[in-house]
């Protein structure tokens, strides 16, 4: 989590250029920002709590500086502990993302030989332990690998030096990508921050360390501080795809988008889905994922049994170390990731690797830390998703997973036509007729504490996928269930009134879910029913167009606009819900 953004070349007015691209970074973390600059041979800093939109800074013109947007992990949402910080004498600045493990200790030592500390975070150990190293005659390339050195745990530092007009970066598992310009070079967490300024970007590897200045960036081994040729990737400088448009909020955008995304992928991604469904047919597949991630994941288990008649492992990815060691040598392990850069994936990933597992992704994120790891991906072509929520990025990753058990059993075209088909059913749910009949629904649930959502079968990681969504951006406590669970002690928390979803597909689990919901009712609970058809227990009744295997794709949009609705109405930011972060690089 956190964003990172630097700049060092030609004077700028660069208080404006650090802010416009530490909004662009923001869903990493927007509970503090801060900025710091070169002002002659000083550094001035602006810090400030909560988000970056919409505000000016005093701070303008400079050569060299950089800024940081904070999810707080050590140390409160305060001015001291927002990044960057400063060393002792001023001449150094560090901005951080990740999580120093010794911080404990290396703090002790450095005030046991007189620094002083300003915050309470982890990072700042960083600024004084490189002030004694750039105090001992070192250059800041090197100070910068002796203090990387000294940090346990996942982390990517950026130092600037007001004497030398150096940016110095370097990483562990958590992503920096940077590049030149003409007489300079930028740096970011995230190439979307780079691309109005750069065509071609380096994504920095563990155990690289990138030296920018006015000749530009270069990029050395941080052991032996050797040059290297850095691999160069083009960057897609479309920017329209990132901008809001016409949309009120990201999450707007990124729901209308999904029948265009679905379509696409159909499509472009087939050969891809092909290749991969090679190897998945021949292999035990272990799908692993965090968050909306792993619904898709489990939604995949169902869809597999299904279609290909084959059968699945599916572990959250930050459970996988209890089960890597049972990997068989011929084994696969499949990790789906929107961002392709959560820590939890990633190091799932590599204990599968050292198990010696084959590597596979379905990752939204092109050149991400999770698409360079693996042998064989799907990239969903989804564009960038930048509303905390997943959505786009969730329905695309489950019509892969359909089309890949499609194609495992020689059947893509079929899987093709369910696509398009929840593609077009999702196009005609999103007119503003039945987004209307949601914003009513919201109405009526806006102020309750406890919402449940019931499914059954493939509907089943639907309902836990819509109560994170509705949970995760209206604060409305959400909790999905299996529907044949109710009765083992779920029943015993609905009361009057209580609003609970119920996912009724034409399929055979229609019959049974019924009777979950008429067992729901005659405890007095609120029953919407999701589904092709109405039924006389549903006190409202979501039509969903019925789109058999696909009906995961369809289910999903009624419970991501309930969610953003209800959060409009009680007044939440729909982009950016309280303390979530977007891409959580920290463990
Ligand atoms: C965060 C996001 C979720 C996302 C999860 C996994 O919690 O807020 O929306 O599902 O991370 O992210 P990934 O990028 O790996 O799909």
């Amino acid at each position: 989590m956190c964003g990172v953004f630097g700049y060092v070349g030609d004077p700028v007015d660069l208080g404006d250029r650090l802010l416009s691209g530490l909004q662009t970074l923001e869903y990493r973390g927007y509970d503090s920002w801060g900025i710091a600059l070169a002002r002659d041979q000083a550094i001035a800093v602006d810090k400030r709590i909560g988000r970056i939109a919409g505000v000016s800074t005093a701070l303008s013109g400079s050569d060299i500086g950089f800024g940081h947007t904070r999810w707080a992990t050590h140390g409160g949402v305060t001015e001291p502990n927002a990044h960057p910080h400063l060393d002792c004498s001023g001449r150094l600045a560090i901005v951080h993302n990740g999580i120093i493990e010794n911080h404990r200790d290396l703090r002790a030592e450095l005030l046991a030989r007189g620094h002083a500390f300003r915050s309470a975070t982890d990072s700042e150990v960083v600024a004084h332990l490189l002030e004694e190293q750039v105090g001992q005659g070192r250059n800041l390339a090197s100070a910068v690998a002796n203090v990387f050195a000294r940090l346990q745990g996942l982390n990517a530092i950026v130092a600037m030096d007001v004497v030398s007009r150096q940016l110095v970066a370097t990483k562990h598992v958590s992503p920096l990508v940077a590049g030149s310009v003409d007489r300079g070079a930028y740096i970011a967490s995230d190439a979307l921050a780079l691309r109005p300024h750069l065509d071609q970007v380096v994504y920095l590897e563990d155990g690289q360390l990138a030296l920018m200045d006015r000749a530009g960036l270069r990029v050395v081994d941080r052991a032996t501080l050797q040059w290297i040729e850095p691999a160069r990737v083009t960057l897609d400088r479309n920017l329209d795809d990132a901008r809001l448009g016409d949309h009120p909020h990201f999450m707007a955008k990124e729901m209308a988008e999904q029948p265009a995304v679905l379509e696409r992928l159909v499509i472009h991604q087939r050969p891809q889905i092909e290749a991969m469904a090679e190897a998945v047919g021949s292999t035990p597949t272990t799908l692993i994922g965090c968050g909306t991630a792993l619904n898709a994941a489990l939604t995949g288990r169902y869809l597999f049994a299904r279609i290909a008649g084959a059968g699945v492992d599916v572990v959250a990815a930050s459970e996988f170390a209890s089960f890597a060691p049972l990997l068989r040598p011929d084994g696969m392990v499949l990790a789906l990731s929107q961002s392709g850069e959560t820590v939890d994936v990633l190091e799932a990933v590599k204990a599968a690797e050292s198990y010696g597992a084959r590597l596979g992704a379905i990752v939204n994120t092109p050149h991400s830390s999770l698409d360079r790891l693996v042998d064989l991906r799907v990239l969903l072509g989804a564009g960038p998703e930048q509303c905390v929520l997943a959505t786009k990025s969730y329905t695309a990753k489950v019509a892969t997973l359909l089309l890949l058990a499609h194609a495992v059993r020689g059947s893509y075209a079929e899987g093709a036509a369910l696509v398009v088909r929840a593609a077009e059913a999702l196009a005609r749910m999103l007119e503003p007729g039945s987004v209307a009949e949601i914003q009513q629904l919201a109405n009526r649930i806006h102020s309750s504490d406890h919402l449940f959502v019931i499914g059954r079968g493939l509907a089943y990681p639907s309902a836990l996928e819509a109560a994170l969504k509705i949970k995760e951006v209206s604060y409305i406590h959400a909790e999905g269930f299996a529907s044949g669970e109710l009765k083992h002690g779920v029943i015993a928390l609905v009361s009057d009134g209580t609003p609970c979803l119920v996912y009724a597909p034409a399929d055979e689990t229609r019959a049974d879910v019924l009777s979950g919901a008429a067992e729901l009712k005659s405890r007095g609970a609120f029953i919407v029913g999701i589904g092709p058809e109405p039924d006389p227990i549903f006190d409202i009744h979501l039509a969903v167009p019925e789109t058999g295997d696909a009906s995961p794709i369809v289910n999903a949009l009624p419970a991501q606009l309930l969610g953003y609705h209800t959060a409009l109405l009680r007044g939440n930011d729909p982009d950016r819900p309280r303390n979530l972060a977007k891409s959580v690089t920290v463990k």
